[in-house]
């Protein structure tokens, strides 16, 4: 059986040969000996040749980050990282590296230029794991709750959340966009599943460069029939709950590698999550010393100002109607705000989640896409949904890597995703 450097570093392995594939990290060549700390997927730990033992010509060529293979005595030794050491006995050279180019204090552009070698770092892998447990929870979590998983195409005929974000491609002869959202397949696909969600990617042409955009990003969105409002906002704090709580059982090692404090994701695991409506957010953001209408949209600046005191996320419920897309149901007893809301994460994060109940008569839907200047003749499919038998229906999408930002607490949503795609970034 192949073993990690986590399955050996035990008590029950000292004294004996053991064998470990990895990296090299930190080598120091001395006199008599070299030392270098190797890498794999589950820690590190330190390995030693000492010269005068047995003679190893190709110790002395090892180099940062090459790839070995080690055979060697394991002994405790408290003075290395992780508290063991390997006495190198047989050793195996997979590939030798050239001088590597990542040293430490690199400025954040040159480390994405090299996003395909900084993978390897620690901090990078430890983010990258919690973000693997991140997919496992949404998929955990809607899969024990009944849902189906079910997909829509990436190439779509037309916009979903407003014509200024989309990428318009060549499709034979043609115009199509990239999907901005599942959603309107999804209120498809509601009527004989009930329950669904999809994991995917959506596309968005934001120019907007912020630290939170992404011009490719993962999207978990849900549909459910028969649901409202506030049956969509609990399944919401549900789900980041259950998230969280896999995080923080399984994540221990990451989360203190990346010296997160962890009082805020406890708090959101234990407590209620607020809810507010969109004018009490505004009154909220001028009380934190913004100068903000009634009727003002909410960006990332804005969010900050009002999430960064916060201690659990907040529900910000009922938006005024001309500040979310034509799908969103108008609020029976106030048509000028509609039945949604957006999750803001604690911390200065802001938005992870939007969604809200949906509009469910023809006359209403028909009407707010024209009220957005689209032409509803390229919604004929949708607004049939509302002809043959329309339920009541909500649904909401979360933005993974926004929330995997969050959970490390990172400056830039970059940092949270593997290969980033912003408005100047396609490489690696
Ligand atoms: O709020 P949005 O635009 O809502 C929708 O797309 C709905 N159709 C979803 C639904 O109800 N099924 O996007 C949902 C979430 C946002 O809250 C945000 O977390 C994330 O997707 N998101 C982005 N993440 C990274 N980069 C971008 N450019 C993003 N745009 C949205
Ligand atoms: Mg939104």
């Amino acid at each position: 059986m192949e073993l990690l450097i986590k399955d050996v570093t035990n008590k029950e392995h000292v004294g004996k040969a053991v064998t470990l594939r990895g990296f090299i990290s930190n080598i120091r060549k001395g006199k008599n000996n070299i030392f270098f700390m190797l890498r794999d997927p589950s820690g590190v730990i330190q390995c030693v040749s000492h010269f005068n033992e047995k003679a190893f010509p190709e110790v002395e060529k090892l180099t940062r980050e090459s790839s070995i293979l080690v055979k060697g005595n394991l002994k405790e030794d408290s003075r290395a990282e992780g508290g063991y050491e390997i006495t190198i006995e047989e050793l195996e050279v997979y590939g030798l590296a050239e001088p590597f180019p990542i040293k430490k204090g690199h400025k954040k552009v040159f480390l994405f230029d090299n996003r395909h070698l900084w993978m390897r770092s620690r901090r990078v892998t430890a983010i990258m794991k919690i973000r693997s447990t991140v997919f496992e929870g949404i998929h955990e979590f809607f899969v024990k709750n009944g849902f189906y998983e079910i997909q829509s195409p990436s190439f779509v005929g037309g916009s979903v959340e407003g014509g200024s974000t989309l990428f318009e491609i060549n499709y034979f002869d043609k115009k199509a966009y990239l999907s901005q959202s599942w959603q309107l397949y999804a209120e498809a696909m509601v009527n004989s599943l009930w329950k669904i969600y999809t994991v995917a990617p959506s596309f968005r042409a934001e120019n907007s460069r912020t630290w939170r955009h992404l011009t490719e990003f993962w999207h978990a969105e849900t549909e459910v029939a028969f649901m409202d409002l506030n049956g969509i906002i609990e399944l919401e704090e549900g789900l980041i709950k259950h998230i969280v709580k896999n995080v923080l059982i399984k994540n221990q090692a990451e989360l203190t590698l990346l010296k997160r404090d962890q009082t805020i994701l406890k708090n959101v695991v234990e407590n209620p999550f607020l809810r507010m409506s969109y004018e009490s957010v505004i009154d909220l953001a001028n009380k934190n010393g913004l100068k903000l209408e009634y009727g003002a949209d909410l960006g990332a600046d804005e969010e900050r100002v009002i999430t960064s005191k916060l201690n659990v996320p907040l529900f910000a419920m009922n938006y005024p109607t001309k500040l979310k897309p034509f799908y969103h149901k108008p609020d029976p007893k106030d048509p000028t705000h509609v039945l949604c809301n957006d999750l803001l994460a604690p911390e200065g994060y802001g938005e992870i989640i939007g969604g809200g109940q949906r509009v469910d008569d023809k006359e209403t839907l028909i009407k707010r896409i024209k009220e957005e200047g689209l032409n509803p003749n390229d919604y004929n499919w949708y607004v049939d949904l509302r002809r043959y038998g329309a339920i009541p229906h909500s649904g909401f999408g979360l933005g993974v890597d926004r929330l995997v930002m969050w959970i490390c607490k990172l400056p830039h949503i970059m940092y949270a995703t593997p290969f980033p795609r912003t408005p100047r970034r396609i490489y690696p």
